[in-house]
C-alpha cells in the first residue's frame, strides 16, 4: 500500500472536539471509532483533542475506553494502516464519556461544562457532533445544542446520518427544525456510500477524461442496472428495519446516490453546490412509470422467524425497481436497481451498458462500463475483441485511482469525516437531493400499497424472487451477475 508523505497530509487544527451521540449503539462501534483511530493512525489529530461519547447509559470514562477499545480492536482493518497499541493508548488519553439524555436541557448544560473543565472553553474550538442515534430523537438533540452552544456564535457542525426523515414530508419539517438554529454550512447530510473510493472516484475520473464522459452519455447508452446483494440478514436491527424495509433502508439514499453520481452532468467546477446541484438536477429528473411490472418485492424465507414481532410482517428485504430519467437524452435509457439480503454474495456493482451499432447481430455482446464498489473498487470498460474464431470480452481498463493512497487509505467514515473538518460538502447530500429522493421513493411505496403488492418468499443463499427478471421481460436486457 503507498502512503502520502505524512508531511504533506491535512491536519486537523485545535483545539477539536468530537462528540458522538449515541456512542453505545451499533454503527458508533462499528464504524465510527475504528474510524478514529485510522485518522489517529495518520496522525491527523491535533494535540488539543478530546473525543466525547454522549449516551443515556451511565457508564464511567474508564469503561467507554474499554468498548472504544475492544470496537477499534475488532473492525479496524489493516488495509487503512497497521494497527499499532501506542497509538490506541494516546488516542484512549482524549476519549471521554458523558451520561446524558437526549431531551433534558439540564444534560446538554451539563455537558457543556463538562467539556469546559476539560480545557475547550474557547470560541476558537471546532465541535463535530456526530449523530449516531434513531431518527426519532435527532431533532432534541440538535435543539438542546443549539440551547448550550449558540451554534450562530460557534463553530459547531453537525453530522446526521441517514434515514433523514422517513418520507418527504417527515424530512421536510426536519429541515425547518434545523433552519431554526443551523446554517447550512453546519449541516452534513451523510450517506456512507458517498465514502466509498469508487464512488468519489467518478468525479475527477469524469472532469479529467473526456473518453469515459463520452461514454456515460445518455444518447450512448442501452440501460444501466445498479446490485447490491448481501449475505447478511437484518440481525439486531429487525425493529427498524422492519419499520423501513430495504427500498428506504437500500435504494432511497444508498442507490440513487450511485445513479446520480454515474448520470450527473459533469459541473465545469467542482465546488459542492454545483455538484450537489447536478446531483439534484437527476434525482428531480426520476420517474417511476406506476406498473407492477416495474417493481419486485421479495422477503427471505426466515425473516418472519427473526423475532415473534415480525410474525406477520410484509417488509421486503429485497427489492427491483426500473426508473427512468426524465431528460431528454436518457428519456429512454432504463434504470434497474435491485438490493437485497440473505442472497448467495456481497457484491455491490454498477453496469453501464452501452448501445450497440444497428449491424451488430443480436447475440453479439454490447460494451460495457463496470464500476465495482464491493468486493473491489474499479473502474472497468470491457470491449469486445477478436481473439481467433471466438469474441474475447475482458477487462481493458481499470482504474488505478482508487487504490489506497493518502487520504484513501481511510475508511468511508474517515475521508467523510475529513471532509467535514475541511468545510467540503461535495460528497454530502443537498436538502434538495434528499427531498428528490423521497419524492421518488413515496411514489414507489405510495403505488405498492395502492396495489397491495406482497413480496415473493425466497430461499437464503439464492439471487432472491424470481419476479426480479419480470422487469427485464419483453426487453433485450437481463440482470448481469458477472457483468
Ligand atoms: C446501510 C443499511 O446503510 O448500508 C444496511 O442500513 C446495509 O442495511 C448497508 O447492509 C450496506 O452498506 P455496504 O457499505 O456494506 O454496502
Amino acid at each position: 500500500m503507498k502512503k502520502a508523505d505524512f508531511n504533506t497530509i491535512f491536519r486537523i487544527r485545535d483545539p477539536f472536539v468530537f462528540t458522538v451521540f449515541g456512542a453505545s449503539g451499533d454503527l458508533a462501534q462499528l464504524k465510527i471509532f475504528p474510524a478514529l483511530f485510522a485518522l489517529a493512525e495518520q496522525k491527523r489529530f491535533p494535540e488539543k483533542l478530546a473525543i466525547i461519547g454522549y449516551a443515556r447509559s451511565k457508564i464511567e470514562t474508564a469503561e467507554f475506553r474499554t468498548i472504544f477499545a475492544d470496537s477499534v480492536k475488532k473492525y479496524y482493518h489493516g488495509t487503512w494502516g497497521a494497527y499499532q497499541d501506542e497509538i490506541l493508548e494516546e488516542l484512549l488519553s482524549s476519549v471521554h464519556y458523558f451520561s446524558g439524555q437526549y431531551d433534558q436541557v439540564d444534560d446538554f448544560s451539563g455537558y457543556k461544562k463538562f467539556i469546559e473543565v476539560l480545557g475547550f472553553e474557547s470560541k476558537e474550538t471546532v465541535h463535530i457532533a456526530y449523530f449516531s442515534v434513531p431518527p426519532f430523537v435527532v431533532e432534541s438533540i440538535t435543539l438542546g445544542l443549539a440551547e448550550v452552544f449558540e451554534p450562530q456564535e460557534n463553530d459547531l457542525r453537525l453530522i446526521l446520518e441517514k434515514p433523514f426523515g422517513e418520507d418527504e414530508k417527515s424530512a421536510s419539517a426536519l429541515f425547518n427544525v434545523l433552519h431554526k438554529n443551523y446554517k447550512n454550512q453546519q449541516l452534513y447530510f451523510l450517506d456512507h456510500y458517498l465514502g466509498k473510493k469508487a464512488v468519489r472516484s467518478l468525479i475527477p475520473l469524469r472532469h479529467m477524461n473526456r473518453i469515459l464522459n463520452t461514454m456515460l452519455k445518455g444518447k450512448e447508452i442501452a440501460s444501466i442496472q445498479i446490485s447490491a446483494l448481501e449475505p447478511m440478514g437484518v440481525g439486531d436491527r429487525v425493529g427498524y428495519f422492519d419499520e423501513v424495509g430495504t427500498i428506504k433502508d437500500v435504494v432511497q439514499s444508498h442507490l440513487l446516490q450511485i445513479l446520480a453520481m454515474t448520470t450527473m452532468s459533469i459541473p465545469v467546477d467542482a465546488s459542492a453546490e454545483r455538484v450537489q446541484e447536478e446531483r439534484a438536477a437527476i434525482l428531480e429528473a426520476l420517474e417511476f412509470r406506476p406498473e407492477k411490472k416495474n417493481i419486485s418485492l421479495g422477503q427471505y424465507e426466515a425473516y418472519k422467524s427473526e423475532d415473534p414481532k415480525v410474525s406477520n410482517s410484509d417488509t421486503e428485504t429485497f427489492a427491483a425497481a426500473k426508473l427512468f430519467i426524465n431528460r431528454e437524452s436518457w428519456y429512454d435509457v432504463p434504470i434497474f436497481l435491485r438490493t437485497g439480503k440473505k442472497l448467495h454474495e456481497k457484491h455491490t456493482y454498477l453496469v453501464v451498458e452501452l448501445k450497440k451499432f444497428k449491424f451488430q447481430g443480436e447475440d453479439e455482446e454490447p460494451n460495457r462500463v463496470i464500476i465495482e464498489f464491493y468486493p473491489t473498487e474499479s473502474i472497468q470498460i470491457r470491449l469486445l475483441d477478436e481473439d481467433g474464431a471466438t469474441l474475447r470480452h475482458g477487462e481493458i481498463a481499470a482504474s488505478e485511482s482508487i487504490a489506497c493512497f493518502g487520504d484513501y487509505c481511510l475508511p468511508e467514515h474517515g475521508l467523510l469525516l475529513l471532509d467535514v473538518i475541511r468545510g467540503d460538502n461535495r460528497y454530502f447530500l443537498s436538502q434538495s437531493e434528499i427531498i428528490a429522493s423521497w419524492r421518488i421513493t413515496d411514489q414507489v411505496i405510495n403505488f405498492i400499497a395502492s396495489e397491495n403488492l406482497k413480496p415473493e418468499i425466497y430461499k437464503t443463499g439464492t439471487e432472491g424472487p424470481n419476479s426480479q427478471h419480470d422487469l427485464m421481460e419483453g426487453t433485450k436486457f437481463k440482470w448481469y451477475d458477472n457483468h
